[in-house]
């Protein structure tokens, strides 16, 4: 897909990684980009009269059913809002682990099915997912998250399938640590937001499957094609210091 002259919605665009992607559609050239959020006025202003902000929680079932029936134009559905409980599968507080598989699978996906009647009248129409390099390893600091992107990259794999013969295409984006809100505690060499964005675009440009937008991913799906216990057993190294 070319981004150009397309119109866009992004979920969770007023920060990190949501707000850079919807800077960098419009330095692409998107002829027009929902900026969705669960609160307009955490929206910034991105000073471009193509950004028509949205309200949507993509845990709240009424909202979604209200968006996708108003908004019925988009060519490129980017799945960009999540949560990440920085908690032990252990003994971690359990309605946190929920939080994560609420939002980052169940409340996606809710999202997709939604926008699949409006996406297949569009066509070359394409949904991107953004999970994680976490959905190849379990990082045991972020065990829950780490499923719950898993269960996210899954449910791309099937949707992907499910969704070619009705002329959608699925895009899996993985991304290493990006220097945002939620990766704020992570002690790693980060790739700002704005770098990560345009790469993921590139990737989506490029009609790649799974997209791996920083170098800290390509580095740890490099070790994981090569033999995915390698990259589990340099994850353990790191969890104990
Ligand atoms: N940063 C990283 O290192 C990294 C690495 C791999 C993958 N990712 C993924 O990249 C995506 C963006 O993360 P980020 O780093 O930009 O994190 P962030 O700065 O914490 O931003 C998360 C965004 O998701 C939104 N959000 C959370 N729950 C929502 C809900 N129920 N409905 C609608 N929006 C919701 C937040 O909105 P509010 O402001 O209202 O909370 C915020 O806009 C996430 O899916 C994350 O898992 C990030």
């Amino acid at each position: 897909m070319k981004i150009e002259n397309k119109i866009a919605l992004v979920t969770g665009a007023n920060r990190g990684i949501g707000k850079a992607l919807v800077e960098s559609l419009l330095q692409h050239g998107a002829e027009k980009v929902y900026a969705a959020a669960r609160k307009l006025d955490s929206l910034p202003d991105f000073g471009d009269d193509r950004v028509v902000p949205v309200q949507l929680d993509i845990n709240n079932s009424d909202e979604i059913v209200r968006v996708a029936a108003q908004i019925t134009d988009v060519d490129l559905l980017l799945n960009n809002a999540g949560v990440a409980a920085f908690v032990s599968l252990v003994d971690g507080p359990t309605d946190l682990i929920a939080r994560d598989m609420q939002t980052n699978y169940f409340g996606t996906l809710n999202v997709i099915r939604a926008f699949i009647p409006s996406l297949e009248k569009r066509p070359g129409s394409a949904i991107a997912n953004i999970a994680s390099i976490a959905a190849f390893v379990n990082f045991p600091m972020l065990g829950g998250y780490s499923a719950s992107k898993a269960a996210n990259f899954s449910m791309s794999q099937g949707l992907r399938i499910e969704l070619a013969p009705r002329g959608i295409s699925v895009h899996t984006i993985n991304p290493g640590p990006i220097d945002t809100e939620m990766a704020k505690d992570l002690e790693m060499d980060k790739t700002t937001p704005a770098q990560a964005a345009a790469n993921m675009l590139a990737g989506i440009e490029a009609g790649e499957a799974d997209i791996f937008p920083d170098e800290g991913a390509q580095g740890m799906i490099s070790v994981w094609k090569n033999d995915y216990r390698e990259l589990e057993a340099m994850v353990a190294q790191m969890a104990e210091g």
